[in-house]
């Protein structure tokens, strides 16, 4: 990989032989997204597409009908296998490495959240964790986002803040902070004169973006929640690590602790596409809630499968059958206005909008093979980010 990640303290780091396999790992992705996946395209318009035709005398009607059809073809089926493949074998990559050196990791986490420091955290132990996070390995994550072993558990932060660094190629630059600075370049942009004083972030995940906002709006109060306990000590101790001041608290996004009309701005960063439908919409009512009159949240998001052709929409919808992304298809379906409209924004007052993303943030273009034309997620070197929102 041509970016380097930096070592801010609670970074698992990889031995010679775990950093030549994950540079394997990630190098056969590579391939796989490079080489082998292009090719369902020709497959579909040369044999899937004519055959579909002739059996039914008309084209696919939607993605769904197209997907069923290619997945009788061998071209998608050994693709589709090997993007399955690379996948688990970058977790395992990363997993076994973090396995080695899991006293380590824990010491250190301790070291930056104890004594004075610059942040909180704030866990619930009672939460009751929603059955779409608790249930379900989101993008094949061996234990998901919700796996809690130990008093002092830090796995799933490390596992994500490295295994997402290989999956996206260091895209997001060497903090992982690419799409924190997306999201700080879109503020900037969309509302120059917004000066927040709360913010808060949903499904903070590692605390990456968190920091961005602290470093970003320093006279401002940073609150970050997300429902995994080990996700958010290993964000605490991350946030410390990098010198910021976030608040992090082990809550349900939809059923929030804070006072009703307490903030500025309340932002999220590919949450909402890991949710069950009637989740992202108690998610909404709340964001509603808690934003103060003139305050506006922001969704960093996939855009929805409406805009687009119906072969990019089954290459978008892969995740949802293949990388245990269930709600992705349903979410990416919905009318994102109506959406904010039955939370209570005014219609006028909802926007939807592509903005630059990760890398050219983060300032890796030129690094990585990036393509302006293409969406970040699914497209990985995509070089658009897609941002929903409304003002209150
Ligand atoms: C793909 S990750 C987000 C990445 C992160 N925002 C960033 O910028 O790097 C999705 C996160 O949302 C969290 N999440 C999903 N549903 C949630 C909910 N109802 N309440 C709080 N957090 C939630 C998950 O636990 C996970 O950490």
């Amino acid at each position: 990989m041509a970016v380097k990640q930096a070592q801010h303290g609670v970074l698992p780091e990889a031995s010679h032989d775990e950093a030549a396999r994950q540079s394997f790992v990630f190098g056969f992705s590579k391939h796989v997204m490079g080489q082998v996946t292009p090719g369902n395209r020709a497959a579909y318009e040369n044999r899937v597409a004519p055959a579909f035709a002739k059996r039914e005398g008309r084209a696919p009607q939607d993605r769904h009908e197209l997907r069923k059809a290619m997945e009788r073809d061998g071209q998608f089926q050994v693709s589709s296998a090997l993007q399955r493949t690379t996948q688990e074998m970058l977790w395992d990559s990363v997993g076994e490495s973090i396995e080695r050196q899991w006293d380590t990791l824990r010491d250190r986490a301790h070291h930056f959240t104890s004594g004075k420091t610059r942040g909180t955290l704030a866990l619930d132990p009672a939460l009751a964790m929603p059955s779409y996070i608790g249930r379900n390995d989101h993008h094949a994550m061996p234990g998901g986002y919700s796996t809690d072993l130990a008093d002092d558990d830090i796995f799933s932060g490390a596992l994500y803040d490295r295994g997402a660094f290989i999956y996206t190629d260091g895209l997001l630059g060497p903090y992982m902070e690419g799409s924190g600075l997306s999201v700080v370049k879109f503020l900037r942009t969309q509302f120059p004169d917004l000066k927040p004083r709360r913010i808060l972030e949903l499904g903070c995940t590692t605390g990456a973006t968190a920091s961005v906002l602290a470093r970003a709006f320093p006279d401002a109060e940073i609150q970050a929640v997300d429902v995994g306990a080990a996700l958010l000590r290993y964000a605490h101790a991350r946030a410390e690590a990098v010198g910021t001041g976030v608040h992090f608290s082990q809550q349900n996004a939809e059923h929030l602790n804070f006072a009703d009309e307490s903030f500025d701005l309340v932002v999220s960063n590919a949450v909402l596409h890991e949710t069950a439908s009637q989740a992202i919409r108690n998610i909404m009512a709340e964001c509603h809630r808690v934003l103060k009159n003139g305050g506006a949240m922001v969704h960093a998001e996939q855009p929805q499968f409406a805009s687009m052709d119906l072969f990019k929409a089954f290459t978008h919808d892969w995740d949802t059958y293949n990388n245990n992304e269930p709600f992705w298809g349903t979410v990416h379906d919905l009318d994102l206005e109506d959406l904010a409209v039955g939370a209570g924004f005014a219609r006028t007052d909802v926007f939807q909008t592509f903005a630059p993303g990760a890398a050219a943030s983060a300032g890796t273009v030129g690094h990585v093979a990036v393509d302006p034309t293409k969406i970040m997620g699914s497209d990985r070197g995509g070089g658009l980010k897609f941002y929903f929102g409304a003002v209150k």
